[in-house]
C-alpha cells in the first residue's frame, strides 16, 4: 500500500528516475543541437545513493520504477543499476525509456539482471527525417535495438512517437502499420512545452484528435476500456489484439489520475514534470548526519513533495511558465 497520497487523494505508486541528463541524440522537442550545458559529474548522484533513495521510496510503497535520462544506457553502470533495483526487497516493477542506440549490445545483459520492459522512442522510418530530428544519422542502431529488445525477451517493447508538424507529421499511418508488422506497442506523445530550446507552439501541435482523426482513415479503432492511471488512451486496432496508444498531455490532460514523482539525475524529486520547485535529496545525502537520519529526512521529504503536487500542470493556464529544465534534465 503506497504512502504517499497528495491532498487531492492521488496515491502515488510509479517513480521515473533520471541517470543521467546525456543523451546522445539532439531530439528538436527536448534539447538544443547545439546543448552543452550538462550537469557537472559530480553532481549527479552515484549509483549507491541512488540505490538509498530508491529504497526509500520503495518502502514508501513506490512499485514501479521507470528509468529514464536523457539517454539512460550512457551512464556506464547501467547493468549494474538494474541488477540492484532487482534486488532491493519488494523489488518494483522495473523499465526503462531509452532512444534505443545501446540496445543492440545491452539488452541481453538487461533482461539477465531483471529488467523486464522497455520503451524505445522513434519519431520516423526515414533515414533522413531521423537525421533531421535527431542531428545524428543513427537510424539504424535504433532499428538493431528493438530487434534485440524482441530476441532478449522484453515485452512489451513499446514505441514512443513525438509528431511534428512538417516533419514528421505524414507517418502516423505508415508508423502504425509498421509497428503492426514488427509486434510492436505504439504510442504516440503530444509534443509538451519541455524543450530547451524554447521551441514549442501550441498552434503548431499536432493534437490527440488530429493523431486519432489520421489513423481513423486507415484503421478501426476501439477503445480499450480500464485506463487506471496510464497517460495513454490505448485503442483496440482493428478489433484487436493490437493497441494503438494516443497520450493527449496537453489536450487530454491526466494529471487527475497522475501517480508519478521523479527523481533527476543531480538528486532532485519532483512532483511533476512542470513543476517549479524541487526537493533537494542529495545534500541530503551529502550532509555529515548519520545514516539514519538521513533515510528519514528522505522519507519527510517524499511525504512534503507529494502532500505540495498541485492539481494539474497548468499549461493551458495564460500564466504558465514552462519549467527551467529540458526534459532531458528531468525525465520522461
Ligand atoms: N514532448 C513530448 N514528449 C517528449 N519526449 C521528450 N521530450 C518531449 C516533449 N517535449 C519523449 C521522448 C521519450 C520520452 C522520454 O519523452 O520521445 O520517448
Ligand atoms: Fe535524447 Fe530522449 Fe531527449 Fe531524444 S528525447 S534528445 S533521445 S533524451
Amino acid at each position: 500500500m503506497t504512502k504517499l497520497i497528495d491532498t487531492f487523494g492521488r496515491a502515488h505508486r510509479d517513480m521515473r528516475v533520471s541517470l543521467t541528463d546525456r543523451c546522445n541524440l539532439r531530439c528538436t522537442y527536448c534539447m538544443p543541437h547545439d546543448f552543452a550545458a550538462w550537469m557537472p559529474s559530480a553532481d549527479l548522484l552515484t549509483t549507491d545513493e541512488l540505490i538509498t533513495i530508491i529504497k526509500v521510496a520503495v518502502e514508501e510503497g513506490i512499485d514501479q520504477i521507470r528509468l529514464t535520462g536523457g539517454e539512460p544506457m550512457l551512464r556506464p553502470d547501467i547493468v549494474e543499476i538494474v541488477s540492484r533495483i532487482s534486488s532491493i526487497d519488494n523489488a518494483p516493477k522495473l523499465s526503462m525509456t531509452t532512444n534505443g542506440l545501446a540496445l543492440a549490445k545491452l539488452a541481453k545483459p538487461l533482461v539477465d539482471a531483471g529488467l523486464k520492459r522497455i520503451n524505445i522512442s522513434l519519431d520516423t522510418l526515414d533515414r533522413d527525417v531521423f537525421k533531421k530530428m535527431t542531428y545524428r544519422d543513427r537510424i539504424d542502431d535504433v532499428f538493431a535495438g528493438i530487434k534485440a529488445a524482441k530476441e532478449a525477451g522484453l515485452t512489451p517493447v513499446k514505441i514512443n512517437t513525438v509528431l511534428m508538424r512538417g516533419i514528421n507529421d505524414g507517418e502516423a499511418i505508415s508508423l502504425l502499420k509498421w509497428a503492426l508488422a514488427e509486434g510492436l506497442n505504439l504510442r504516440f506523445i503530444e509534443q509538451m512545452p519541455l524543450d530547451a530550446g524554447g521551441i514549442w507552439d501550441r498552434t503548431q501541435l499536432i493534437t490527440a484528435d488530429e493523431i486519432f482523426t489520421t489513423l481513423g482513415t486507415e484503421f478501426d479503432l476501439t477503445p480499450v476500456p480500464d485506463r487506471g492511471s496510464a497517460p495513454a488512451e490505448e485503442f483496440y486496432v482493428n478489433g484487436g489484439p493490437a493497441t494503438v496508444g494516443v497520450i493527449g498531455s496537453v489536450t487530454r490532460s491526466f494529471c487527475g489520475s497522475c501517480d508519478r514523482v521523479r527523481l533527476t539525475s543531480d538528486g532532485q524529486i519532483r512532483n511533476c514534470l512542470f513543476s517549479m520547485a524541487e526537493t533537494d535529496l542529495r545534500s541530503i545525502l551529502r550532509s555529515d548526519i548519520s545514516d539514519g537520519e538521513k533515510i528519514e529526512s528522505i522519507r519527510k521529504m517524499f511525504h512534503s513533495t507529494v502532500a505540495a503536487k498541485l492539481p494539474g500542470h497548468g499549461i493551458n493556464d495564460p500564466s504558465f511558465i514552462q519549467p527551467n529544465r529540458p526534459m532531458s534534465a528531468i525525465g520522461g
